[in-house]
């Protein structure tokens, strides 16, 4: 394949993950303050479409941006640019948050009953908007490529 087309179909897989990645972390930004407000029954049932939407739309979105934004940088690797270098921080910067604290608190929601404490909640929403606006700042750099 010509490497022009190699670097359109890895581009074309690299902004489906960010689709998946960043559609992901918003719709946990919404339903988080759902489940925490819901009865029981559908409290349940929210953190479980929650864990639906971490295993097939965030894991599936950062292990695609990953691959394909490394793949890339390989194919052209004399650059090594400011957007990148801070996209890729503030990329493991999210993937922190989320493996460390937003997917497990999921993961223990979502058969135990609910969330556990208030405080527990209310944390786990502002670090999940803080995760969501990092990778909003890292669309903007890979598009605007500032510096
Ligand atoms: C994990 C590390 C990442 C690496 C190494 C990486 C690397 C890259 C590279 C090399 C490009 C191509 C730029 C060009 O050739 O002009 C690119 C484009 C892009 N990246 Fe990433 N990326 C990463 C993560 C992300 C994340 C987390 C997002 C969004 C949530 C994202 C969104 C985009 C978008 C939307 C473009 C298209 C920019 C354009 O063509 O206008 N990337 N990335």
């Amino acid at each position: 394949m010509p490497y022009a087309a190699q670097v359109a179909v890895l581009r074309t897989l690299h902004v489906f993950g960010a689709i998946f990645l960043l559609g992901g972390v918003s719709t946990h930004a919404l339903l988080r303050p759902m489940a925490a407000r819901a009865t029981d029954a559908a409290q349940q049932a929210l953190y479980q479409l929650a864990w639906r939407v971490e295993l097939a739309m965030v894991y599936t979105g950062s292990a695609l941006v990953l691959i394909t934004g490394v793949l890339m940088w390989i194919g052209d690797i004399k650059r090594f640019p400011g957007w990148l270098v801070l996209g890729f921080l503030l990329y493991a910067a999210a993937v922190g948050l989320d493996g460390a604290f937003l997917a497990p608190n999921l993961r223990r929601a979502r058969t135990a009953a609910g969330e556990g404490s208030q405080p527990v909640a209310a944390a786990a929403m502002t670090i999940q908007l803080v995760a969501w606006l990092l990778l909003v700042v890292v669309v903007f750099l890979m598009v605007a490529q500032p510096f």
